[in-house]
């Protein structure tokens, strides 16, 4: 695998149609996992390390935020990429740059509404890398369920002509996501953070038992969670329709730390959403 600081030294060292996975870096298995689904087609795989700044907020975690590159290189290798794009601030924001790409109403919402211009930062920085790049598909989690809704709509909304795809959440054994700012949790709040998936776990096994009221369905236990959102939506995000898939999601913090999950709900297989809940939990 190579180590390539600018996009040019990236096209100088593959060949094909790429499959991109764009990444903050601090990566872990759930990264890992979108590497290695990236590296099942036949082109070569570019995952990218870098840290935005444009979709921290003031008084967010943006000089916290973990950076190791050598960690980030041999977790990428193993999982298959080709190249590890690390970009220098000045590549991707360089003078001058003034554009921004705001993804409409939906920014605004959920995630959006504790985390102003977060959305607008990851749509800018995300059609900057595909610019640079230039692949024919691109990898993102499920977990950031949000942000893939909003990158699938954006890449199709301004005809990119890139396959936008979302790549199921990895969990830890109680069912934990993973998430890079998980390491933020001290042992104890390690321990309580099972809250937010046992919630889920909690609304999936409600659905499946044929409740369809959101009020009931999300009446669960959340213990020590400093809620921001538990919230019930049609699976695109627009309002619940209880026929149609749906998705669950939750957003909120254990000590500092802010934790955000959702899990899918399908009408026409109910029962199947809690058991993925947990399926990969050795994973
Ligand atoms: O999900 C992330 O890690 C980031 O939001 C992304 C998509 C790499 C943009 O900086």
């Amino acid at each position: 695998m190579i180590i390539a600081r600018s996009a040019a030294d990236v096209h100088a060292a593959v060949e094909g149609p790429i499959t991109f996975v764009p990444t903050m870096g601090a990566l872990h298995d759930g990264h890992a996992s979108l590497v290695r689904l990236a590296a099942q087609g036949t082109g070569p795989v570019v995952v990218s390390d870098f840290v935005n700044p444009t979709q921290f907020g003031p008084g967010e975690d943006f000089e916290a935020y973990p950076r190791d590159l050598d960690a980030d290189a041999a977790i990428a290798e193993a999982a298959g990429a080709d190249v590890l794009w690390a970009p220098s601030v000045e590549e991707i924001y360089p003078p001058g740059f003034a554009t921004t790409v705001d993804p409409g109403p939906l920014a605004e919402e959920l995630c959006g509404a504790s985390r102003p211009g977060h959305f607008v930062g990851v749509a800018t920085v995300v059609i900057r890398l595909f610019g640079l790049m230039q692949p024919v598909r691109a990898i993102f989690g499920r977990k950031d369920y949000q942000q893939l809704v909003l990158l699938q709509r954006v890449t199709r909304d301004l005809a990119l002509g890139i396959d936008v795809v979302g790549a199921p959440t990895i969990r830890e054994h109680d069912g934990l996501a993973m998430s890079s700012r998980n390491r933020y949790l001290s042992p104890e709040e390690r321990a309580l953070a099972a809250v937010v998936p046992n919630a889920l776990r909690n609304v999936a096994a409600s659905y499946a038992n044929g409740e369809r009221r959101p009020d009931a369905l999300l009446d669960v236990p959340l213990d020590a969670l400093e809620l921001e959102y538990l919230t019930v939506r049609a699976a695109d995000l627009s309002p619940y329709d209880p026929d149609r898939p749906a998705v669950v999601l939750i957003a909120g913090r254990i000590g500092g730390t802010r934790l955000i999950d959702n899990l899918e709900l399908d009408p026409i297989a109910p029962a199947s959403a809690g058991d993925a809940l947990f399926a990969k939990e050795s994973a």
